[in-house]
């Protein structure tokens, strides 16, 4: 199948190399001279563990191209719509200008029978407005929103091997070829029986957008305990491996700490409430509102526990910030919790020193007036406190005797909850988790003990 990907961003660079890994012969568009570039070169733009090992292969084979120049979608029978829809400046939906410039711009060039797949993450009724142009545009062309799930870090593996398919269609009986079409593009996954759902426009795209504000929810929820674990005393670990053990539940997404960023689930219920207010149904939406909210209060929170545990002043305290990325295995800064603290930390006096093993340079476009150092053993040197912020391994392995010999203090926080808390305490240091009691030497060894 000859394919086109507009918009080759994290989305789009790595569903236009998997398709071609499927065996397609994929060309990638992008605005961005400079991406394309790289592309063309195999190297990923951003930091996706086996993405260039991905491009280098389909591109080795002749089966993936990369250009600017939107022309060359011609002759590819099914066209993937991936580019970005970012937080509008100043409001909290979407903005769809690059979806709406892609599609129009696109249109010229579809012949009949082909399908244009929408898989950028857009407002209700989006696709139904889409589908609509494009009977006046291309009458034979036909539209279906496909959402995707990739989760940074993961990308390459959850394209590869998606755990479900949704298809929203003009119409979800079996003639629909555009339909017969995309099962053609995915017919790896399905002959592997993963679920394929084909409903309406309006459900596929709420599926995407609804499944995100579960995972905020769930990860705001275990947030909520860990305020109410810090009041009382309790250990929201310990009660998140507990009712994570309901099956019911689950212990997915119940990871309390400093809370979730990145380009998706912050702006993604943010743009859910905006258009379900524009649909006359914000009420269903005001808790996520709150999930908000209990979000943007763990960065507050870590700030002040960091304030408590120097003695009460920020002022001029050497603070060491493990993390830059808004989650391991990722260099993405976009809305980065791990960033959103150090500049607050910063900005009340702390001298913050940031390091990252991916994400130092979108680090310092983002904040270029944060002190970044890439190693690991010279951002530790002198600090009178060190931050986990974001749990790459590198981090969470750390040696906590080692890390005392370079440090000015033995004093840490543990922003995800993931450090071996006994061990740092064995080792001296005066351990913060959030949500869970602090813990030095003698109360670890009496924890042990009980
Ligand atoms: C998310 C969705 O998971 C994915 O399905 C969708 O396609 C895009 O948005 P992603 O943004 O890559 O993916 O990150 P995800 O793994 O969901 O993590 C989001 C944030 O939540 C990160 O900052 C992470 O650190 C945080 N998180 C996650 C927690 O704070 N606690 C948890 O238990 C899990």
């Amino acid at each position: 199948m000859r394919i086109s990907v507009i918009g080759c961003g994290y989305l789009g660079a790595v569903h236009a190399a998997a398709m071609a890994k499927l065996g397609h012969d994929v060309v990638g568009i992008d605005v961005d001279e400079n991406k394309v570039r790289q592309l063309q070169n195999s190297e990923a733009p951003f930091f996706e563990p086996g993405l260039p090992e991905l491009l280098h292969e389909a591109q080795a084979a002749g089966s993936l191209t990369f250009s600017t120049d939107i022309s060359h979608v011609e002759g590819s029978q099914v066209h993937f719509i991936c580019v970005g829809t970012p937080q509008a400046k100043g409001e909290y939906a979407a903005d769809l200008s690059y979806v709406e410039d892609a599609f129009f711009k696109l249109a010229k060039y579809l012949n009949p029978a082909d399908v244009v797949v929408g898989k950028s993450t857009v407002p209700v009724g989006t696709a139904g407005r889409l589908a609509e142009s494009l009977r006046s545009l291309a009458p034979e062309a036909e539209l279906i929103w496909n959402p995707e799930f990739l989760r940074e870090g993961h990308a390459v593996n959850d394209t590869l091997q998606p755990d479900r398919l949704v298809y929203g269609a003009v119409t979800s009986d079996e003639e629909n070829e555009a339909v017969a079409r995309l099962d053609e593009v995915y017919a790896d996954a399905l002959l592997r029986s993963v679920p394929r759902i084909v409903t309406d426009y309006a459900t596929a795209e709420l599926v995407k957008v609804s499944a995100n504000s579960f995972l905020a929810t769930k990860i705001s929820f275990i947030n909520a305990m860990a305020e109410v674990c810090e009041v009382a005393g309790a250990d929201v670990k310990v009660l998140a491996d507990a009712i994570g053990l309901d099956e019911r539940i689950g212990r997915k997404f119940l990871n309390a700490g400093v809370g979730f960023g990145g380009g998706c689930l912050p702006k993604d219920i943010r743009g859910f409430m905006a258009r379900a207010g524009q649909l006359g149904a914000d009420e269903a939406l005001t808790f996520l509102r709150e999930v908000d909210n209990i979000n943007m209060r763990r960065r507050s929170r870590l700030v002040e526990l960091a304030r408590e545990v120097l003695g009460g002043s920020l002022i001029g305290k050497r603070i060491t910030m493990l993390g830059a990325s808004f989650k391991p295995d990722s260099d993405d800064v976009r809305d980065s919790p791990a960033l959103s603290v150090a500049a607050q930390l910063q900005l009340q006096g702390a001298a913050v020193t940031v390091t990252d093993p991916f994400a130092i340079n979108n680090a310092r476009k983002r904040f270029p007036e944060l002190h970044y150092l890439e190693s690991t053993q010279e951002a530790l040197e002198g600090a009178e406190l060190v931050v986990l912020v974001t749990e790459w391994a590198e981090y969470v392995n750390l040696d906590p005797v080692t890390v005392a010999t370079k440090t000015a203090a033995r004093i840490i926080i543990d922003g995800r909850n993931v450090l071996d808390s006994a061990s740092w305490c064995d080792a001296g240091w005066k351990y913060r988790g959030m949500g869970r009691p602090a813990l030095d030497g003698r109360n670890s060894q009496m924890m042990a003990s009980l």
